[in-house]
């Protein structure tokens, strides 16, 4: 099972390449139409200011093609690829081109056949060979504030200006990216250490659980015998014979719980029946048959018992049909059921009850062999045939507290190892 540091730490590094990528995205997309703006602006306003101190050259475009040189601004003049004063209905009155940029100006006279500016858009950015360029309509007003006409322009773009913009961008980006990288470290020790609380709470509620099932299960063995210890050998024999036939650590753990409340229905036999030291009449072992629903219906409310009710429900059932509680037979028989009726009634076998003397370990065994395939699921019978004599072994005389001991390294193994 990987450990919770490694989950949390590849969930927090998904989530770290998640956001990481859509910061990086926006903030780039973001950050490249600013810098559009911000040089659309810059080419509006010297193009503005260039048309509008050459404002009289509407009167006189023949005068045009001298204005390069003649600009007081130096920007303009060495960013303006060409220029075009144009009348209130756009018709061209005069054009000119910055000799420096010669060739471009060609390019930008195509594009301009190609996408024309108009009032909706004013301005348009061009790239090519590694230069860029925008073109801009600018509106030209007279004396009095009436529309003169209009100035279209191509501005290149500075490639230094356009490097340090893209220098700052990069500074940006990369600030948020280390921001989102600092706050996915900051939350790894947060959520282990919240993760550690939440496992803690869990560990006590499951401990408290456990607790009230052995507390539940000694009461109910209270009732008929001196001790819990047919409750802890049958849990014991159950997991090893589970074991031995490769269930998986849930399937075991419902099987201890059910273990130890297999015979939780019979807190409601009456003692006259219960306790009687002689074996039970026809009548009286109908009422002993009803702790089976007795002990479903105590634990109807449980979720957390929901699968080891299996146990509690279908004890009694037998391989061939012939048991109770729904009398179901072979594989419909659920699997905890059919392991427990194999332990359950070795360990009534061999134990001394109010009514009859313990067999031997020999008798008990020839017993659950003729039983295979009638009484018992053959595979499973056989299965703990093989495996009983050392556990009977060990399970007999030995304290309650080394039975406990043992149990409780059991659970300790099946509910909270790797929790
Ligand atoms: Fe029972
Ligand atoms: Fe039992």
């Amino acid at each position: 099972m990987p450990s919770i540091h490694r989950i949390v730490l590849y969930r927090l590094l998904a989530a770290w390449v998640v956001i990481s990528l859509l910061i990086g995205v926006t903030v780039s997309w973001l950050g490249m139409r600013k810098i559009d703006q911000q040089l659309v602006t810059l080419a509006t306003e010297e193009i503005k200011r260039f048309a509008t101190t050459n404002l009289a050259l509407l009167e006189q475009p023949a005068a045009l093609h001298n204005t390069l040189d003649l600009l007081p601004s130096q920007t303009i003049r060495e960013h303006l690829i060409a220029g075009e004063f144009q009348d209130r209905n756009r018709r061209k009155l005069a054009a000119t081109s910055n000799p420096l940029h010669s060739a471009l100006a060609l390019e930008v006279e195509r594009q301009a056949a190609g996408a024309a500016l108009d009032q909706e858009t004013r301005s348009r950015k061009f790239s090519a060979d590694g230069r860029s360029w925008i073109r801009v309509l600018v509106p030209l007003s007279g004396a009095e504030g009436a529309a003169a006409g209009y100035f279209e322009g191509a501005f290149l773009v500075d490639p230094e200006l356009m490097a340090r913009l893209r220098d700052d961008l990069t500074v940006t980006l990369l600030v948020a990216l280390i921001a989102v990288a600092l706050t996915t470290l900051c939350l790894y020790p947060i959520i282990l250490s919240l993760n550690r609380n939440v496992v803690r709470h869990s560990r006590d509620l499951l401990a408290g659980n456990i607790e009230l099932m052995e507390v539940v299960g000694s009461a109910i063995a209270k009732r008929d015998s001196a001790t819990s210890m047919h409750n802890y050998r049958v849990a014991t024999y159950a997991v090893k014979l589970a074991e031995n036939v490769g269930l998986g650590r849930d399937e075991i753990r419902d099987l201890i719980a059910g273990a130890f409340l297999h015979d939780v229905g019979k807190i409601g036999i009456c003692d006259s029946i219960l306790l009687k030291p002689a074996e039970l009449d026809p009548q009286e072992s109908e009422v002993m048959k009803t702790h089976v629903a007795l002990g479903v219906d105590i634990l109807r409310k449980s979720n957390w018992l929901l699968k080891a009710r299996a146990v509690v429900e279908y004890h009694h059932e037998k391989f061939d049909g012939s048991g109770y509680g729904k009398g179901l037979a072979g594989e419909d028989i659920p699997l905890l059921a059919r392991i427990f009726a194999v332990v359950d009634v070795f360990d009534a076998l061999t134990s001394v009850r109010p009514y009859k003397q313990a067999h031997s370990f020999a008798e008990a065994i020839a017993m659950i062999e003729r039983g295979a395939g009638t009484y018992f699921d053959p595979r499973l019978a056989h299965a703990f045939i093989a495996i009983a004599e050392p556990l009977y072994r060990e399970s007999r005389d030995v304290s309650q507290a080394e039975v406990e001991t043992r149990l409780q390294d059991m659970i300790r193994k099946y509910f909270f190892a790797g929790a």
